[in-house]
């Protein structure tokens, strides 16, 4: 019998821990260059999360934004469609947004146009005298993955990718993904980039990283002594991680038509949560330390064997359905998708890692479009109890202790245990003790593209992809793209389910 009980909630012990957490470190005075910026990623997250950091002192005191994209249009056209696009708030912070708008400009650009950047270059300039902004630049890549290279490229042939020559500070490039395609692409993405950006200049964004859940892991793994002598193959059954949502593809379609939910979801986000899990305790909390270890997790994972991919790897795509009630149709109808697409929108792979903590422990990675309910946990399953002495009275079967990290949209961290059901007969109770996250007034939280733009003013790379591992694991994922999207079965090899469902029943075949 499972019950939720919550047993107990979590008193924090939070005395002194405002100064302790606050953002002590200087921020160098900037330039946020954000190439896209009449794009849709500039509209509804990073001018949000600027106007935010903004509102919350998190800004350096010296700062400008410069808006690039191939629309023409003046500051105050820029400034007046991006408050448009603001989420709805309170009149307060509109008056901040005035000061706040002081600080963008825009420069209209022709992407592959070599003359364009001059100008650019000499807009910097004007701009970096004028708000002493000591020459420190953020290139932000709000753009479409085929305009990475010749942008990374333009920008390094107008000298602009220089650290601490002609005027410059330091200078950083921060990419979306998709990070390449295939080991092939992504490999040649990088050489093209690194042509005229070194390493530590690359800040390659994954915004599940940067959710205060999900770096909550390496606190709850590595602060806390009574977890990790239990974190291993001797106690653990198996471990789940699931993202699943609620919406469809929108308007994406022209990506998500060649994405499919695997380079969508699993080379990146669906890998980090894995690599958080699984990995080895840093030896120091520093950026190249825990990258470090992230990496090795990528650098275990066994191989699939791709003649019995289907033991592995169920792949599913949305039929029409019912979700909040309403009707929602099917993949293949929605605008700009093939009505015979392939593409899978879910996908359920049980892996494992080849290493002396992991060996045999399967982790069930899920995710899908159009689900029930928009979920994205992480569950440790222990294993049952080596001998029970309460058979003779209970039966065989105790369920067996598990840990939660809800990330969303419960932010919790759960255990479930047996207890006492109280009363004159012996039986067992599941219990769950919970820790919420928002029981208590921790102070502002970033949400993650504040965040990530802060860590990128910082030069903190800790929450960022390194290029070795996005390598390993397009390393470990394009034989099983090949072998999905290439295999004349390719139709038989993809499920159907309805929208508003928990994916393909075939998927729920493949174990836990
Ligand atoms: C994005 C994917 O990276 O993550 C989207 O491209 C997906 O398809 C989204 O919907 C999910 O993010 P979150 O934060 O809502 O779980």
């Amino acid at each position: 019998m499972e019950t939720n009980t919550v047993i107990s909630a979590v008193t924090p012990e939070t005395e002194g821990l405002t100064d302790q957490c606050a953002i002590t470190e200087p921020l160098d005075p900037c330039t946020i260059v954000i190439f896209g910026a009449t794009g849709d990623l500039t509209a509804r997250k990073l001018i949000p999360a600027l106007f935010n950091l903004y509102q919350h002192h998190g800004l350096p005191d010296r700062f400008v934004i410069v808006g690039c994209g191939r629309t023409r249009l003046t500051d105050r056209e820029f400034r007046t469609k991006l408050e448009k696009a603001l989420p709805a708030s309170d009149s307060s912070d509109r008056d901040e947004w005035q000061d706040f708008a002081g600080h963008l400009f825009y420069h209209a650009i022709d992407y592959d146009d070599r003359s364009s950047y001059a100008r650019l270059v000499d807009t910097l300039k004007s701009l970096d005298g004028q708000q002493h902004t000591d020459g420190n630049r953020i290139f932000y890549l709000a753009l479409p993955p085929s305009l990475y290279q010749p942008v990374a490229r333009r920008i390094g042939q107008a000298g602009l990718s220089e650290e601490n020559a002609n005027g410059h500070g330091w200078v950083r490039l921060v990419v979306e993904k998709p990070f390449g395609r295939d080991l092939e692409t992504a490999v040649e993405l990088n050489r093209s980039i690194h042509a005229y950006f070194k390493e530590h200049q690359i800040f390659r964004i994954d915004h599940y990283l940067a959710k205060e859940t999900v770096q909550n892991v390496l606190m709850f793994r590595f602060a806390n002594a009574i977890f990790e002598p239990v974190w291993n193959r001797r106690y653990i059954e198996y471990v789940s991680i699931n993202a699943l949502e609620t919406l469809g593809v929108e308007h994406r379609a022209g990506y998500y038509e060649q994405a499919g939910v695997l380079r969508d979801m699993f080379q990146n986000h669906m890998m980090q949560l894995l690599a958080l899990i699984a990995m080895e305790p840093p030896s120091r909390f520093k950026a190249e330390q825990v990258r470090d270890e992230r990496i090795k997790v990528f650098r275990s994972l066994r191989p699939f064997s791709t003649e019995n991919i289907a033991g592995h790897l169920v792949l599913g795509q949305y039929g029409s359905g019912r979700i909040d009630g309403k009707n929602v149709q099917a993949y293949r109808k929605e605008t700009g998708v093939d009505p015979n697409s392939l593409t899978p929108t879910f996908a359920r792979m049980k892996i494992f890692l080849d290493n002396w903590r992991w060996q045999g422990v399967p982790f069930y990675l899920t995710s899908g479009k159009r689900q029930a309910e928009k979920i994205t946990e992480i569950s440790i399953q222990f294993k049952d109890v080596p001998h029970s002495m309460f058979r003779q009275v209970l039966g065989e079967t105790i369920t067996a202790n598990r840990i939660t990290l809800g990330i969303y949209p419960d932010e919790k961290i759960t255990l479930t245990f047996q207890t006492k059901q109280p009363g004159a007969r012996v039986c067992l109770r599941p219990v769950t003790m919970n820790f919420d996250y928002q029981q208590y007034d921790v102070g502002p939280v970033l949400e993650a593209y504040e965040k990530v733009l802060l860590d990128c003013i910082l030069g903190d790379h800790m929450l960022f992809w390194r290029q070795d591992g996005i390598e390993r694991c397009w390393w470990f994922l394009t034989p099983i793209l090949a072998a999905c999207e290439i295999c004349e079965d390719r139709g038989r090899k993809l499920y159907f389910y309805q929208s508003g469902s928990w994916g393909p029943k075939e998927a729920a075949n493949m174990g836990p």
